[in-house]
């Protein structure tokens, strides 16, 4: 066994997991000090521009990020090496020793400091789960040990003339646990190789079901998918993932992995009140959270539900029937459409401010808790809507957001 003097020095190399990460860009997005980068296989970490501030851990949904490996300080992997793997490096005898992170113990230059300041005080510091949300169970089923779950249903919510396909789908575990709360998610694991003959990554979708079940009592979850036929800019492509899910006939087996998530949660205490702004998809930890709600109504906890919901149309919306039926004393429902020939284009932001006095009594009560998940381009339209709200009433956002933030009341998924 090396005695440690043997090493140069060391350091705590940050990495990222190639097997777990989904290349969801939100790491690269966060790093203040643009350590992060990726090819077209891998997302990987520059030894020499990491600094160790820790700003990318708590946004990363899967936890790939939070991956640590000792390293002699003048052989740190590099970036080419990182991008060449399927698996992290296996564990070495340096990894028993003391080692600081590369950067952290070198001066970091004030510029660099000031950007990770921002970066963590934007998110108010680390993510958090409300106080009274019940405790997650997180990655009991990594990649490599995926649990086998059978489709018990495949229901198309959207119109058959709508332009979206959207499925609600139902997973049944049988005898393996599987224990989810409202706002988590889970992996799917497509069959097949992608273009590089790999093996396809998993692909995350959010519960739409309560932690008891989509039937209650029975070990199941339900998923809200869109089948994917253009990308961002409007082109034709197939998504693999949502394809296959859309696809799925009742009996198939599909591989899962998860649970995932452990912020986005419910309060759960007597009087605890959610405001919830989604765009299509975005629609299923709010359906899960309200359907927890509902099935929980004659327990007489009190605390409000406010929906604000965006989508083309109607026929475009899922669980529009069910959601409609729901008494106006239970939740109060503010759609959004944009696309309805004939009516102005609306979003949820402009609902949001029609609803100014709502919005402003639920931001400043200290049990109330924001949800908002979907289209990207939707979060800077609601803020910039709250903004407004908060200067009528002669606040400031830029004081109240981080202090929501910090009290772990707003929480944002979005795509
Ligand atoms: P739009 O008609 O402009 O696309 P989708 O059906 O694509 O999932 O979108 C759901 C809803 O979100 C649609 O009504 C869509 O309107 C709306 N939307 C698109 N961009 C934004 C945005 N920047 N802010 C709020 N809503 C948006």
């Amino acid at each position: 066994m090396n005695a440690p003097a043997e090493h140069a020095r060391l350091a705590r190399q940050h990495l990222i997991d190639p097997e777990i990460c989904i290349r969801c860009n939100t790491c690269e997005e966060t790093c203040p000090v643009d350590a992060i980068t990726h090819d077209s296989l891998n997302y990987v970490v520059a030894f020499d521009k990491c600094n160790g501030c820790l700003a990318c851990v708590p946004p990363c949904p899967t936890g790939a990020i939070d991956s640590w490996r000792n390293v002699e300080f003048v052989k740190p992997y590099s970036i080419e090496e990182q991008f060449s793997w399927d698996l992290l490096p296996d564990t070495t005898e340096l990894d028993g020793f003391e080692a600081s992170v590369a950067g952290a113990d070198e001066a970091i230059p004030d510029e660099v400091q000031q950007l990770t300041e921002a970066a963590t005080a934007g998110q108010g510091g680390p993510a958090l789960a409300p106080w009274s949300a019940a405790h997650p169970y997180v990655n009991l089923y990594p990649p490599a040990r995926p649990v086998t779950a059978t489709v018990t249903g495949n229901f198309r919510l959207t119109a058959e003339d709508a332009s979206s396909d959207i499925h609600h789908i139902v997973l049944d575990f049988g005898a393996t646990p599987f224990p989810v709360l409202e706002g988590q998610s889970i992996g799917i694991i497509p069959p097949g190789t992608d273009a590089n003959g790999k093996p396809h990554l998993l692909r995350m979708y959010s519960v739409a079901s309560p932690r008891e079940g989509e039937r209650p009592h029975y070990n199941n979850v339900a998923l809200t998918v869109k089948r994917v036929t253009e990308d961002h800019d409007g082109r034709p492509v197939r998504g693999v993932g949502s394809n296959y899910v859309c696809d799925l006939k009742k009996g198939d087996k599909v591989q899962v992995t998860g649970p995932y998530g452990s912020t986005f949660l419910m309060p759960n205490h007597p009087g605890s009140s959610i405001m919830m702004i989604c765009t299509g998809t975005g629609s299923a930890p709010m359906r899960a959270m309200t359907e927890r709600r509902r099935r929980r109504r004659d327990q007489k906890e009190g605390g409000e539900l406010v929906l604000f919901f965006g989508a083309r149309a109607p026929s475009e919306l899922p669980y529009f029937g069910p959601l409609q039926k729901l008494p106006q004393d239970f939740i109060d429902i503010n759609f959004a459409f944009s696309r309805v020939p004939g009516e102005p284009k609306r979003y949820v932001q402009d609902r949001i401010r029609e609803r100014a006095d709502k919005v402003w009594a639920m931001l400043q009560d200290e049990n109330c808790y924001i949800y908002i998940c979907g289209l990207k381009g939707m979060e800077a339209g609601v803020l910039e809507a709250f903004r407004d709200i908060c200067r009528a009433h002669g606040a400031d956002w830029d004081t109240l957001h981080p202090r929501l933030l910090a009290n772990a009341r707003f929480h944002v998924e979005t795509y």
